[in-house]
């Protein structure tokens, strides 16, 4: 991903956007029985993934219009839910992530802020639950709002902000 990252820098010197959607669910299995690797792919993917292409694109999010890098967060990051220690893990990180970043970037002129999804039946939940998963599903159209809602109104709000569907009514 970092290689990515690094060709898209090459090709386009000013970013005004940078979302860091990139995750993966993992296996569902208790901690106790997660091997090293079974840790260190999910980890990988996730947290050295977001922390390598976040930096990669710092440069040219500095000299973008507006700038704003937008991290998706799960209330796994803030709740538990047994049998996804990996995704968890990931999610309250790379929130740490995001109010750091909010803070050093804040000089710069580039915002942070992380929108938080409702359930939604993509192919990572149903990795992570199963095609049977029983949970209801937000539409997919209303977090694409909530998203260009954030895109749109960037340079009012404060940087290091929270987003739920609720917040734009939906
Ligand atoms: N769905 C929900 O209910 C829900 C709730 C809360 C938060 N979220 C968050 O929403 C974000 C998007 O997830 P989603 O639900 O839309 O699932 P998704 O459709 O499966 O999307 C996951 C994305 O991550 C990419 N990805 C996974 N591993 C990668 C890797 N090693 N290198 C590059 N890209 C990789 C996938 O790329 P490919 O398509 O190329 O595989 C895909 O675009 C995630 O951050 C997730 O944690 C989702």
């Amino acid at each position: 991903m970092s290689q990515w990252a690094k060709g898209v820098c090459a090709r386009h010197q000013n970013i005004d956007i940078l979302i860091n959607n990139a995750f993966q669910f993992g296996e569902r299995m208790r901690f106790e029985n997660l091997s090293d690797s079974q840790w260190h792919k999910v980890v990988d993917i996730n947290l050295m993934g977001t922390f390598r292409v976040t930096r990669s694109f710092l440069p040219a999010l500095k000299v973008g219009r507006n700038p704003l890098i937008v991290f998706v967060g799960s209330i796994m990051g803030k709740w538990a839910r047994a049998g996804f220690s990996t995704y968890g893990v990931s999610k309250a990180a790379t929130e740490a992530l995001a109010n750091v970043l909010a803070q050093e970037l804040a000089p710069d002129g580039i915002k942070v802020a992380t929108v938080y999804p409702s359930r939604i039946r993509t192919g990572l939940r149903i990795a992570g639950y199963g095609s049977n998963e029983s949970l209801s599903s937000e539409p997919l159209e209303n977090y694409l709002s909530l998203m260009e809602h954030l895109i749109r109104s960037r340079d009012s709000f404060p940087t290091g902000s929270c987003w739920f569907p609720d917040d734009i009514g939906l």
